[in-house]
């Protein structure tokens, strides 16, 4: 039996989400545009999605607006500050944003926008008086990743969001790692954007949404159609979108008990392993991190040599994130933190989630102390 240990990669779909969406596949064909009663019906199931998705996260269900996923809400909202401002204004993002950010940041700069990134302490943190220090009357936008992908660090967002709203900054959230494993709030939290995506949590991949509140400017990203209130044209993924709604009810529900269930197994991970590797470094903060992540580095010893052993081995984790597997470049999250490119190189990202438990722990626990061990005692020959 496989062990995964990649949840921030990717989750595998909650058998409830499998059902709620085959019986969408089954019985309800109808396009949500159409008029008749088979558009309805699948009209009607999209609406209630909508409304559990909102009230997961706290928010109107007039403000969500379904996406293929989070890359493509982070490009709806940055990419649409062309449209809004052409080439001119400032954006400030983070030194640890996922590439969907980062990119488009790039594309905007190239455009003449002046983009501020904004440096991280050696745990991951941001200062939020860093954030504040860098924003002016011309700064249209800050985005910032709520919880990493890499590091599973929570940033101080509920501060943050205040102290922009006082100085009437707009803010986009990216919550894609966040929702579903930490208590994603916008009330507590009022940012004016927020993206997430459904496959994070149990849902379905290639659905997710943007969160844009009432006055919040919005770009249409993909045009051509109605649908989503004029801003992502596509006739509706149904099904997909009924996935997501019924995945973010079983987090609404499940959610102190994935906190406390993944916080155990994580934990166990970290105990099992630090008796049996020396040197064992957890990068970033401890304290202000997601429940289920563990990023570690491995003095020494390449992520890339231990994880293609671990997959063989039987166990599926990740070195860096899952969309810089394959690339020997260091991630920019782990150097932003100040580790130099071998530290960054020596680092695997292990990440729990539903269906892993404390067997699965403890053998993944020992199949990764021998293979350090035989590693480092090959490198020392
Ligand atoms: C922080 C963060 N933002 C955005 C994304 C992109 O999400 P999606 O796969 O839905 O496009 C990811 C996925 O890895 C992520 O971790």
């Amino acid at each position: 039996m496989r062990i995964y240990l990649d949840h921030n990669a990717t989750t595998p779909v909650r058998p409830e989400v499998i059902d709620a969406m085959g019986e969408v596949l089954r019985e309800v064909h109808g396009n949500p545009s159409s008029g008749h009663a088979e558009g309805g019906l699948a009209r009607a199931r999209v609406e209630a999605a909508r409304d559990e998705v909102a009230s997961l996260l706290g928010v109107a269900a007039s403000t969500i607006y379904f996406t293929a996923g989070a890359s493509e809400a982070n490009n709806s909202v940055l990419m649409g500050l062309l449209e809004e401002r052409g080439g001119s204004g400032k954006l400030v993002i983070s030194s640890v944003e996922h590439p969907s950010v980062v990119e488009p940041a790039a594309c905007l700069e190239k455009s003449g926008m002046v983009v501020t990134r904004l440096a991280v302490d050696a745990e991951g943190l941001l200062d939020p008086s860093d954030v504040f220090g860098a924003v002016d009357s011309d700064t249209v936008l800050v985005s910032l990743v709520w919880a990493n992908n890499e590091t599973g660090v929570i940033q101080p967002m509920e501060e943050i969001a205040r102290g922009l709203k006082e100085r009437e900054i707009r803010l986009h959230v990216d919550a894609t790692q966040a929702v579903g494993k930490w208590p994603v709030d916008l009330q507590r939290v009022s940012a004016d954007y927020l993206s997430c995506s459904a496959h994070k949590f149990g849902g379905p991949k290639g659905t997710g949404c943007l969160v844009a509140r009432e006055g919040a400017p919005i770009h249409p990203l993909i045009r051509g159609g109605p649908q989503e209130r004029r801003i992502r044209g596509g006739t509706e993924n149904v099904a997909g979108i009924v996935g997501f709604g019924h995945a973010c009810g079983l987090a609404a529900n499940e959610l102190t008990e994935r906190m406390e269930g993944y916080g155990a197994l994580r934990d166990r991970l970290w105990e099992g392993l630090c008796d049996g590797v020396e040197g064992l470094v957890w990068n970033g903060n401890r304290e202000h991190v997601l429940p289920n992540t563990l990023n570690l580095q491995f003095q020494e010893v390449p992520g890339e040599v231990l994880l293609q052993a671990l997959d063989i081995e039987g166990v599926a984790a990740s070195a860096g994130a899952a969309c810089h597997s394959g690339s020997i470049s260091p991630s920019h999250v782990l150097t932003a933190m100040g580790l130099s490119p071998e530290e960054a190189r020596s680092t695997l990202r292990l990440s729990v989630g539903h269906g892993v438990d404390a067997e699965q722990i403890d053998s993944a626990v020992s199949i990764l102390t021998e293979l350090v061990d035989r590693v480092r005692r090959a490198g020392s020959a």
